[in-house]
């Protein structure tokens, strides 16, 4: 039997830092509201020169290091981005380019939204079950300070820039033990994006009915822990780590509590880069790894929810 295992993890954060107060003189906002009701007190912002391509690449060269890997020994690329330069050639391509591997398959994810890197990681870790590849790179990487409404208040405040990046590799043991997806299309105008063409040049910017979001999130993700746990018969003290997007401090509390962790156990990256949509989980997991927080053989369940609506978990030996 062939599993997927966490070999590496990267990630890439732009250098500007935009704070809370920043933005009280942007739009009618105060340091006290976005702290109270999302957790988030700074974000990244991605410079002229950034896009989806180069933070990817800075994140999946930290990841490949970290693996002890080099370019040449991947053996599928897929980057989740719902804020790439271009629709094609997709941003995987583009990275695989830059890393000079021409020849294996590489592709975006973008439908959904948030809940990308999930879909990539489970859609890697079936490639590598097979024995198609025996290494993936799955990458989330985002420009979200490109499609905000820097006027609307109930949206800007929230998103920030970066990329994070896992790389998957074959192994004996699990490594990735079970992968749970979902989407439910019938809630498509909660949140949503419209993309620029000819008759509408100009891309839009992000919409989010906020409060709906809210309890949509907080029911999905709960059912999907509980989902998690039920398909590999565990309980919740079988968890050593929760790893969750990062949107919302009262939801990542929710599933804290569901799971009955206590916060210290949960990684959170929210108050100092905001919500990155599809970078967050790859983004808190390469945190927590580095800081050492994050240790070989504990059990962790990453989870994440997004535009769609789209949900997805992971329950990974570490
Ligand atoms: N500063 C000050 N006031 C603000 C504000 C801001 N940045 N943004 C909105 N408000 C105001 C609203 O206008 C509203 O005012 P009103 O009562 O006079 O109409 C009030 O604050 C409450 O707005 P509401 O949208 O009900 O707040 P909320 O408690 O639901 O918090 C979010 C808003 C967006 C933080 C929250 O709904 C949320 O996090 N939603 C889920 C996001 C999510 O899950 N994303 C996952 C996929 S990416």
């Amino acid at each position: 039997m062939t599993y997927s295992k966490i070999v590496g993890t990267g990630s890439y954060l732009p250098e500007k830092v935009l704070t809370n107060f920043d933005l009280e003189k942007m739009v009618e906002t105060t340091n006290e509201w976005i702290v109270e009701r999302t957790g988030i007190r700074n974000r990244h912002i991605a410079a002229e020169h950034e896009d989806a391509v180069t933070m990817a690449e800075e994140a999946g060269r930290a990841a490949l290091k970290a693996a002890g890997l080099t370019p040449a020994d991947i053996g599928m690329i897929i980057v989740a981005s719902t804020t790439p330069s271009m629709v094609f050639p997709s941003t995987a391509c583009l990275l695989q380019e830059r890393f000079g591997i021409a020849g294996c398959p590489a592709f975006d994810l973008n439908a959904s939204a948030c809940a990308g890197f999930m879909y990539g990681f489970s859609i890697a870790d079936q490639f590598i079950r097979t024995g198609a590849i025996k290494t993936a790179l799955v990458i989330g990487s985002e420009v979200m300070s490109r499609v905000v409404d820097w006027k609307d208040r109930s949206t800007c405040v929230l998103f920030g820039d970066g990329a994070g990046a896992v790389v998957l590799g074959a192994s004996k043991e699990p490594g990735v033990v079970s992968t749970h997806l979902h989407a439910d299309g019938t809630h498509k105008d909660v949140l949503y994006l419209p993309l620029g063409n000819k008759k509408s040049p100009n891309i839009e910017s992000v919409k989010m009915l906020g409060n709906q979001l809210f309890k949509l999130a907080v029911n999905s993700l709960g059912d999907l822990c509980d989902e998690t746990l039920a398909a590999n018969n565990l309980q919740k003290s079988d968890i050593d780590w929760l790893i969750p997007h990062q949107a919302n401090m009262r939801i990542i509390q929710a599933m804290a509590k569901k799971l009955d962790l206590p916060l210290e156990r949960v990684v959170i990256t929210l108050d100092e880069q905001g919500n990155t949509s599809s970078a967050s989980i790859p983004l808190a997991l390469d945190k927590a790894v580095r800081d050492g927080q994050i240790k070989r053989g504990q059990m962790l369940i990453m989870e994440g929810f997004g535009g769609g609506l789209a949900w997805g978990s992971a329950l990974v030996k570490y």
